[in-house]
């Protein structure tokens, strides 16, 4: 199987023209998001793609850290950031592992259609609560692979044999919830707009 990096780095030029999905559903995951932010929060995005979210969160922010391990998508997303004239946006190249980030410096992190995807979510979900400021968000959407059909779960390894989808951690929200929890989160928003998403604002004390 290729690397994250290769695998997205591949599809990045097709995932930046691919539309949203479902629209309405995304426009009320920002309006809730929004409405936990201040004009002086330090947010943190990890896996932020082409940056079309962190462009829309940037003027209601005082600055964002926006990280992906594909460099393809960041070179989109500056691209965009430098065409919309939005220049409190550091994008940088890397994962929750990899980058050097100081402790409890974030007001938010958002980890959107990204959590699914990581071999490490526990450990992911820990490092977040370790770079959020007491009292931070965490703001996360993601698949629920063990929630979805079971047809569909079959499909997966043949899709990742020819390269068509990268790796997958199949956890169901129950699952979900109790990592939170686990981490020192307390669930303070929760809505799924499909049995197989979840969108979920978790809080640190
Ligand atoms: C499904 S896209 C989601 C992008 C964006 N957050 C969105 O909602 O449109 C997943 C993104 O996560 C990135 N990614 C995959 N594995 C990653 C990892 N371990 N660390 C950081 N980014 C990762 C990919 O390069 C890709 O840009």
């Amino acid at each position: 199987m290729k690397s994250p990096q290769q695998f997205w780095d591949k599809i990045a030029p097709r995932y930046a023209r691919s539309p949203i999905r479902d629209e309405k559903s995304y426009q009320k995951k920002l309006a809730v998001t929004q409405g936990y932010f201040r004009p002086d929060w330090s947010v943190f995005e990890f896996g932020c793609g082409t940056g079309s979210t962190a462009l829309i969160h940037a003027p209601h922010v005082r600055h964002i850290v926006a990280t992906d391990v594909s460099p393809r998508m960041l070179e989109i997303a500056e691209a965009k950031a430098r065409d919309a004239g939005i220049g409190n946006i550091s994008f940088r190249q890397g994962t929750l592992e990899s980058l050097e980030l100081e402790a409890e410096s974030f007001d938010a992190v958002l980890g959107l259609n990204i959590l699914h995807l990581l071999e490490d979510v526990e450990g992911a979900i820990a490092r977040v609560h370790a770079l959020l400021k007491p009292g931070g968000v965490f703001v996360s959407s993601t698949a629920l692979i063990g929630a979805l059909k079971f047809y569909w779960r079959m499909l997966i390894p043949v899709m990742q044999a020819v390269g068509f989808a990268p790796h997958v951690s199949r956890f169901d929200k129950q699952a979900l919830v109790a990592m939170l929890g686990a981490a020192g989160f307390s669930i303070d928003y929760e809505w799924q707009p499909n049995r197989a998403t979840v969108f979920i604002v978790a809080k640190k004390a």
